[in-house]
Protein backbone atom coordinates (compact mmCIF):
# COMPACT_ATOMS: atom_id res chain seq x y z
CA UNK A 1 0.00 0.00 0.00
CA UNK A 2 1.06 3.17 -0.60
CA UNK A 3 1.75 5.88 2.10
CA UNK A 4 2.04 9.39 2.76
CA UNK A 5 3.92 11.01 5.95
CA UNK A 6 4.87 14.71 6.16
CA UNK A 7 8.55 15.31 6.56
CA UNK A 8 9.42 17.83 9.04
CA UNK A 9 10.55 20.69 6.97
CA UNK A 10 7.56 22.36 5.05
CA UNK A 11 6.41 21.09 1.76
CA UNK A 12 8.49 17.30 1.63
CA UNK A 13 7.12 14.28 2.10
CA UNK A 14 8.25 10.63 2.98
CA UNK A 15 5.83 8.45 0.29
CA UNK A 16 5.88 5.02 0.95
CA UNK A 17 5.80 3.18 -2.90
CA UNK A 18 3.88 0.13 -3.49
CA UNK A 19 7.42 -2.11 -3.17
CA UNK A 20 7.94 -0.85 0.34
CA UNK A 21 10.09 2.00 -0.42
CA UNK A 22 10.22 5.35 1.95
CA UNK A 23 11.15 7.89 -0.37
CA UNK A 24 11.40 11.63 -0.43
CA UNK A 25 9.03 13.83 -2.33
CA UNK A 26 7.36 16.87 -2.87
CA UNK A 27 3.75 17.63 -4.41
CA UNK A 28 4.29 17.72 -8.44
CA UNK A 29 3.19 21.27 -9.37
CA UNK A 30 2.76 20.13 -12.88
CA UNK A 31 0.69 16.67 -12.11
CA UNK A 32 1.08 13.65 -14.65
CA UNK A 33 4.64 15.36 -16.59
CA UNK A 34 8.00 13.97 -15.01
CA UNK A 35 11.56 16.19 -15.39
CA UNK A 36 14.03 12.78 -14.75
CA UNK A 37 13.37 8.95 -14.15
CA UNK A 38 11.57 10.57 -10.83
CA UNK A 39 8.44 8.21 -9.48
CA UNK A 40 5.00 9.97 -9.80
CA UNK A 41 2.53 8.75 -7.09
CA UNK A 42 -0.57 9.68 -6.03
CA UNK A 43 -1.88 9.24 -2.86
CA UNK A 44 -5.83 11.08 -1.93
CA UNK A 45 -5.87 13.35 -5.17
CA UNK A 46 -2.48 14.46 -5.01
CA UNK A 47 0.57 13.67 -6.97
CA UNK A 48 3.69 13.45 -5.49
CA UNK A 49 7.23 13.06 -7.05
CA UNK A 50 9.96 11.28 -5.53
CA UNK A 51 13.14 13.59 -5.09
CA UNK A 52 16.30 11.36 -5.68
CA UNK A 53 19.11 11.79 -3.64
CA UNK A 54 20.94 9.92 -6.32
CA UNK A 55 20.20 13.18 -8.93
CA UNK A 56 19.91 16.04 -6.41
CA UNK A 57 22.17 16.94 -4.07
CA UNK A 58 19.55 19.14 -2.18
CA UNK A 59 17.76 15.52 -1.52
CA UNK A 60 21.19 13.80 -0.86
CA UNK A 61 21.92 16.51 1.86
CA UNK A 62 18.10 16.61 3.24
CA UNK A 63 18.55 12.86 3.28
CA UNK A 64 21.85 13.46 5.58
CA UNK A 65 20.07 15.38 8.07
CA UNK A 66 20.53 18.75 6.94
CA UNK A 67 19.34 21.27 10.41
CA UNK A 68 18.41 24.00 8.12
CA UNK A 69 15.56 24.33 5.06
CA UNK A 70 14.98 27.56 4.67
CA UNK A 71 13.12 27.38 1.09
CA UNK A 72 9.44 28.21 1.50
CA UNK A 73 6.42 29.31 -0.78
CA UNK A 74 6.86 32.78 -2.28
CA UNK A 75 10.87 32.61 -2.04
CA UNK A 76 12.81 33.95 -4.67
CA UNK A 77 15.83 32.22 -5.11
CA UNK A 78 19.03 32.38 -7.38
CA UNK A 79 20.16 28.85 -8.49
CA UNK A 80 23.65 28.51 -10.29
CA UNK A 81 24.65 25.75 -12.23
CA UNK A 82 20.74 24.46 -12.97
CA UNK A 83 21.61 22.13 -15.93
CA UNK A 84 18.23 20.21 -16.73
CA UNK A 85 16.73 21.60 -14.02
CA UNK A 86 16.47 18.55 -11.62
CA UNK A 87 16.89 19.95 -8.47
CA UNK A 88 15.13 23.04 -10.14
CA UNK A 89 12.01 21.48 -10.61
CA UNK A 90 11.87 20.32 -7.06
CA UNK A 91 12.89 24.04 -5.79
CA UNK A 92 9.95 24.96 -8.41
CA UNK A 93 7.59 22.47 -6.44
CA UNK A 94 8.15 24.04 -3.02
CA UNK A 95 7.96 27.77 -3.60
CA UNK A 96 4.58 27.42 -5.95
CA UNK A 97 3.10 29.64 -8.41
CA UNK A 98 3.87 33.42 -6.56
CA UNK A 99 7.85 31.78 -6.03
CA UNK A 100 10.32 32.54 -8.12
CA UNK A 101 13.62 30.49 -9.14
CA UNK A 102 16.30 32.53 -11.89
CA UNK A 103 18.00 29.43 -12.82
CA UNK A 104 21.31 30.48 -14.35
CA UNK A 105 23.29 27.67 -17.15
CA UNK A 106 25.68 28.03 -19.67
CA UNK A 107 25.65 24.86 -21.35
CA UNK A 108 23.42 25.56 -24.41
CA UNK A 109 22.69 21.77 -24.31
CA UNK A 110 21.68 21.63 -20.96
CA UNK A 111 19.81 25.04 -21.30
CA UNK A 112 17.56 23.34 -23.99
CA UNK A 113 16.21 20.63 -21.05
CA UNK A 114 15.79 23.40 -18.67
CA UNK A 115 13.66 25.56 -20.91
CA UNK A 116 11.42 22.67 -21.79
CA UNK A 117 10.91 22.30 -18.21
CA UNK A 118 10.29 26.06 -17.40
CA UNK A 119 7.28 25.86 -20.47
CA UNK A 120 5.52 24.28 -18.19
CA UNK A 121 6.51 26.04 -15.09
CA UNK A 122 6.04 29.42 -14.74
CA UNK A 123 7.77 29.91 -11.44
CA UNK A 124 11.27 29.00 -13.25
CA UNK A 125 13.09 31.49 -15.71
CA UNK A 126 15.98 29.94 -17.59
CA UNK A 127 19.16 32.06 -18.06
CA UNK A 128 21.97 31.29 -20.21
CA UNK A 129 24.48 32.95 -18.84
CA UNK A 130 28.00 32.35 -17.14
CA UNK A 131 27.68 32.41 -13.60
CA UNK A 132 31.32 34.03 -13.10
CA UNK A 133 29.92 37.46 -14.21
CA UNK A 134 26.52 38.35 -12.75
CA UNK A 135 26.39 41.65 -14.75
CA UNK A 136 25.23 39.76 -17.43
CA UNK A 137 21.84 38.97 -15.30
CA UNK A 138 21.58 41.68 -12.89
CA UNK A 139 19.04 43.57 -14.83
CA UNK A 140 16.43 40.35 -15.02
CA UNK A 141 17.39 38.33 -11.31
CA UNK A 142 15.24 40.11 -8.34
CA UNK A 143 17.10 40.44 -4.84
CA UNK A 144 16.63 36.89 -3.00
CA UNK A 145 16.04 35.20 -0.61
CA UNK A 146 18.24 31.95 -0.98
CA UNK A 147 21.42 31.79 -3.60
CA UNK A 148 22.32 27.98 -4.27
CA UNK A 149 25.63 26.99 -6.43
CA UNK A 150 26.31 23.65 -7.97
CA UNK A 151 28.73 24.95 -11.15
CA UNK A 152 30.86 22.19 -10.41
CA UNK A 153 33.79 24.08 -11.12
CA UNK A 154 37.23 25.71 -9.83
CA UNK A 155 36.46 28.97 -7.99
CA UNK A 156 33.36 27.75 -6.52
CA UNK A 157 33.34 30.10 -3.83
CA UNK A 158 34.21 33.33 -5.55
CA UNK A 159 31.44 32.86 -7.68
CA UNK A 160 29.35 32.26 -5.17
CA UNK A 161 30.39 35.49 -3.42
CA UNK A 162 30.32 37.62 -6.45
CA UNK A 163 26.56 37.06 -7.02
CA UNK A 164 25.75 36.70 -3.66
CA UNK A 165 27.03 40.72 -2.88
CA UNK A 166 24.54 41.33 -5.94
CA UNK A 167 21.64 39.00 -5.48
CA UNK A 168 21.08 38.28 -1.59
CA UNK A 169 19.19 39.72 0.90
CA UNK A 170 20.84 40.53 4.38
CA UNK A 171 20.23 37.69 6.32
CA UNK A 172 19.59 35.67 3.14
CA UNK A 173 20.85 31.80 2.81
CA UNK A 174 23.46 30.09 0.58
CA UNK A 175 24.01 26.48 -0.32
CA UNK A 176 27.17 25.55 -2.08
CA UNK A 177 27.72 21.93 -3.12
CA UNK A 178 31.54 21.37 -3.32
CA UNK A 179 32.92 18.70 -5.73
CA UNK A 180 36.43 18.35 -4.42
CA UNK A 181 38.26 16.64 -7.60
CA UNK A 182 36.73 19.66 -9.41
CA UNK A 183 38.81 22.24 -7.36
CA UNK A 184 42.03 20.10 -7.14
CA UNK A 185 42.64 16.33 -7.90
CA UNK A 186 46.18 16.17 -6.27
CA UNK A 187 44.10 17.44 -3.09
CA UNK A 188 42.56 15.31 -0.13
CA UNK A 189 39.28 16.59 0.15
CA UNK A 190 39.35 17.57 3.75
CA UNK A 191 41.90 19.94 2.86
CA UNK A 192 39.53 21.47 0.19
CA UNK A 193 36.45 22.17 2.10
CA UNK A 194 38.84 23.67 4.50
CA UNK A 195 40.10 26.37 2.50
CA UNK A 196 36.48 26.55 0.90
CA UNK A 197 35.25 27.47 4.06
CA UNK A 198 37.59 29.58 5.22
CA UNK A 199 37.26 31.24 1.64
CA UNK A 200 33.41 31.87 2.88
CA UNK A 201 34.36 33.05 5.96
CA UNK A 202 36.96 35.61 4.69
CA UNK A 203 33.83 37.25 2.30
CA UNK A 204 32.00 38.07 6.12
CA UNK A 205 29.33 35.02 5.27
CA UNK A 206 28.72 32.81 8.41
CA UNK A 207 28.41 29.25 7.90
CA UNK A 208 25.49 27.08 9.29
CA UNK A 209 26.49 23.82 8.27
CA UNK A 210 28.57 21.19 6.38
CA UNK A 211 27.24 18.32 4.88
CA UNK A 212 28.76 15.15 4.02
CA UNK A 213 26.94 13.94 0.80
CA UNK A 214 28.29 10.49 1.01
CA UNK A 215 26.90 7.48 -0.21
CA UNK A 216 24.86 9.62 -2.63
CA UNK A 217 28.13 12.23 -3.59
CA UNK A 218 31.31 10.68 -3.48
CA UNK A 219 34.10 13.96 -2.14
CA UNK A 220 31.24 16.13 -2.33
CA UNK A 221 30.50 18.24 0.52
CA UNK A 222 27.07 20.95 1.08
CA UNK A 223 28.00 24.27 2.45
CA UNK A 224 25.16 25.77 3.71
CA UNK A 225 25.41 29.36 5.66
CA UNK A 226 24.02 32.65 5.66
CA UNK A 227 25.14 36.71 4.67
C1 LIG B 1 26.79 19.33 -11.41
S1 LIG B 1 25.88 20.12 -12.68
C2 LIG B 1 24.48 20.78 -11.86
C3 LIG B 1 23.37 19.79 -11.50
C4 LIG B 1 22.14 20.53 -10.99
N1 LIG B 1 22.50 21.49 -9.98
C5 LIG B 1 21.05 19.62 -10.40
O1 LIG B 1 21.14 19.23 -9.22
O2 LIG B 1 20.08 19.32 -11.10
C6 LIG B 1 26.83 21.58 -12.95
C7 LIG B 1 26.24 22.50 -14.01
O3 LIG B 1 26.85 23.78 -13.89
C8 LIG B 1 27.02 24.33 -15.18
N2 LIG B 1 28.05 25.37 -15.06
C9 LIG B 1 29.38 25.20 -14.78
N3 LIG B 1 30.00 26.39 -14.73
C10 LIG B 1 29.05 27.34 -14.97
C11 LIG B 1 29.10 28.74 -15.05
N4 LIG B 1 30.24 29.42 -14.85
N5 LIG B 1 27.95 29.41 -15.31
C12 LIG B 1 26.78 28.72 -15.51
N6 LIG B 1 26.68 27.39 -15.46
C13 LIG B 1 27.81 26.69 -15.18
C14 LIG B 1 27.41 23.13 -16.03
O4 LIG B 1 27.15 23.38 -17.41
C15 LIG B 1 26.51 22.04 -15.45
O5 LIG B 1 25.29 21.95 -16.14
Amino acid sequence: MSEIKKHEFDKLFWVTTKDGNVRLATINANPGKKVYTERLVTLGGVEYRTFDPYKSKLAASILKKMNVFPFKENNKILYLGAASGTTVSHISDIIGEKGSISAVEFSTRSLRDLITVAETRKNIIPIHSDARFPEGYSLIVPNVDIVYEDVAQPFQAEILNTNIEVFLKKGGYFFLAVKARSIDVTKEPQEIYKKVKEELISYGLEILEVIDLEPYEKDHVMIIGKK
